[in-house]
């Protein structure tokens, strides 16, 4: 957990159809509201697919009302680089999270799907980042015909990604985040 980073570079190098089922399945084994596991994930090792969905992932997002906003020096979101034209970064291979469009916790099920997966790809060594706007990507005539090809059915809407890969260059450094006060290496400090 202390590891894992949100990577914005990718290397051309593909992963393998293996390590993909493999974060897929810890997906399936995330916490989920009243155990129903609903979602749906579908894995994409295409990296030409995956730059066409995540063109159409930036293409109704509205970057001037985060103008101001900043994320990250050492990779850069298409928050810190408007010309960015993919919000999924050259990354060579995405999954796609769906829940129920009318299920109140869908939503929340979804990330929590996410970042079992994310957890998985760095145990696995390999790189990852959440990504949102999965209910915009696919409005259109594009994302329309790839749900169909999939099979999503029409009470399911995709809520995010997860893109996965290889870090282009140096892997950033540690998380930001200090412990909370009374706590020492995240373990109750005994009174
Ligand atoms: C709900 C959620 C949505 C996110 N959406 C995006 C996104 O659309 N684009 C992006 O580049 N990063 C996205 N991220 C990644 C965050 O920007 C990242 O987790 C945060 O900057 C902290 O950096 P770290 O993951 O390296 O610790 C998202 C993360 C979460 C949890």
């Amino acid at each position: 957990m202390k590891y894992r980073r949100s990577i914005r570079k990718y290397q051309d190098r593909q992963i393998s159809r293996e390590d993909m089922e493999t974060i897929i399945e810890a997906g399936t084994y995330a916490p989920n509201a009243g155990g129903g596991q609903r979602s749906i994930i579908v894995g994409i090792r295409n990296a030409f697919l995956a730059e066409k969905i995540g063109r159409l992932n930036v293409t109704r997002f509205d970057r001037s009302s985060l103008s101001g906003s900043y994320v990250s020096a050492e990779q850069p979101s298409i928050i810190d680089d408007p010309t960015m034209k993919s919000g999924f970064y050259g990354a060579p291979a995405i999954c796609v999270v769906f829940a129920m469009k009318n299920f109140l916790y869908s939503i929340p099920d979804a990330f929590c799907c996410a970042e079992n997966m994310v957890l998985m790809a760095a145990e696995l060594g390999i790189s990852s980042c959440i990504i949102a706007r999965g209910e915009e990507t696919f409005v259109g005539e594009i994302g329309a015909a790839l749900l169909r090809e999939w099979g999503i059915p029409e009470n399911y809407i995709a809520r995010c990604f997860v893109l996965l890969g290889y870090c282009e260059g140096e892997y950033p450094k540690g998380m930001r985040s200090t412990p909370m006060p009374g706590y020492s290496y995240g373990l109750p400090v005994p009174r």
